[in-house]
């Protein structure tokens, strides 16, 4: 279990799919599986949203009726996508950083 579990995303995951389920689009438009971890972590709960191809994170319970709405709808929670620099961890670019104004 990856960071994500500690920060409660299988209660996202539920709440995820029964308001899919509620809303009729559980199984034939929208799919809420699990996965192993993301590899964004520090963005997590994190939510890869296929084949469309984006991520969402951080993601909280708060989040979920507008990412529902969204997907009724065919768009995105922009607030919510992952871009650039989101996908590198923050401990990466501060080594690098340091290293940087090292000089090294
Ligand atoms: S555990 Fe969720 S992205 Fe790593």
């Amino acid at each position: 279990m990856g960071s994500c579990a500690e920060k409660g995303s299988e209660e996202i995951h539920k709440l995820l799919k029964r308001t899919l389920k509620e809303r009729g689009l559980a199984k034939l438009k929208v799919r809420a599986c699990t996965s192993s971890c993301l590899d964004v972590c520090w963005n997590g709960p994190s939510v890869s949203v296929q084949p469309d191809g984006y991520f969402y994170g951080p993601v909280t319970l708060e989040d979920i009726p507008e990412i529902v709405d969204a997907f009724e709808k065919g768009e995105r929670v922009e607030r919510l996508v992952l871009a650039g620099n989101d996908f590198i961890d923050p401990k990466m670019l501060a080594r690098q950083k340091k290293r940087d104004q090292a000089g090294v």
